[in-house]
């Protein structure tokens, strides 16, 4: 099947196969080699809620590859107007070849990919899955480490609401990483992902504490709280900015280490960590477009060249 709901969807091996496609390109992502591997084909990318960097880089990974696509938001749609998610999607099989949703209800991606037949690419089910953010996720590790196996990696923060842990602990479990999971107690990552990481033979170890498990990382995974998803405000502000990370916090870190962000930040990061040698926020955010060429090009049967001439 060429839809993307969760990494259950990609074997390891079709991992390892779609990260060094993406690592080809690069140059074409940046727009230095002109490569229309995608002519003619249209992306419906389906944005139920807000986004800013998985639109964009969707949109940018499609036109530099010589496709076009048609932009859809809640708001100024027949959605406002109280149509399904089931009729939308109907017309959506009929206008594009593939399509990209994020939408706030767990579940919505695949209940997607199951009503049509053109392939559906997770871009954020509610607090469920963000399979696609894990890709390129796991491109800026392999780039920063040169290896996924056998790494350290810290997830901070909002452990239980947040897609884009769940889909990225998964997948980093399957090739051996050690995961710290950094939360408080409200947050902690849910036991049914918990115990499914477990049962993977990888270690796993649970803390409220960041500034004790800094020195070990070899990556720390920083999160927002996911403010809309909290029912209650007051539980919310009782969680709001209790992880934050700045340059000091990096003193008697291990040697290239590095942090990261799915981005948007509202306070963990302190811009004095923008200079560090540890940041990859921004690159991984870039990463966001050769790691998405490259499942545009695998969901629509498109094979990427052995080489890609500069
Ligand atoms: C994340 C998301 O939407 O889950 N953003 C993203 O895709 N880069 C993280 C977040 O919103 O906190």
């Amino acid at each position: 099947m060429s839809d993307v709901v969760t990494m259950d969807d990609l074997s390891n091996e079709e991992i390892l196969s779609i990260l060094d496609d993406s690592e080809r390109l690069v140059p074409v992502a940046k727009g230095e080699v002109h490569l229309p591997l995608l002519e003619g084909k249209v992306l419906a990318n389906m944005f139920y809620e807000n986004s800013t960097r998985t639109r964009m880089s969707f949109e940018t990974a499609m036109k530099r590859l010589g496709g076009s696509v048609l932009n859809f938001s809640s708001t100024g749609t027949s959605v406002a107007k109280g149509e399904t998610l089931f009729d939308t999607m109907q017309m959506v099989d009929g206008y594009a070849d593939i399509a990209v949703i994020r939408h706030p209800r767990q579940g919505a991606a695949q209940y997607s990919a199951d009503a049509i037949g053109i392939p559906i690419l997770n871009a954020g089910d509610g607090a469920g899955n963000h399979p696609t953010q894990t890709m390129l996720d796991l491109f800026t590790i392999r780039e920063a480490h040169g290896t996924l196996e056998g790494l350290n990696v810290v997830l901070v923060g909002d452990l239980r609401y947040g897609r884009t842990v769940h889909s990225l602990s998964h997948a980093l479990t399957r090739f051996g990483a050690k995961l710290t999971l950094v939360s408080p107690e409200t947050l902690r990552m849910p036991d049914e992902i918990v115990t499914d990481l477990r049962s993977s033979g990888s270690e796993i170890s649970e803390t409220t504490e960041l500034s004790d498990v800094i020195p070990e990382a070899d990556v720390i995974y920083m999160t927002r709280i996911q403010k809309e998803r909290f029912p209650d405000e007051d539980e919310y502000t009782k969680v709001a900015g209790i992880y934050m990370l700045n340059a000091t916090d990096m003193d008697g870190s291990k040697d290239g280490m590095i942090v990261m962000h799915p981005l948007p930040r509202v306070g963990e990061l302190h811009p004095s960590l923008d200079s560090t040698k540890n940041a990859r926020y921004f690159q991984q955010a870039f990463n966001g477009v050769p790691t998405r060429m490259a499942l545009l090009c695998r969901s629509l049967g498109v094979k990427i060249p052995k080489k890609v001439k500069k």
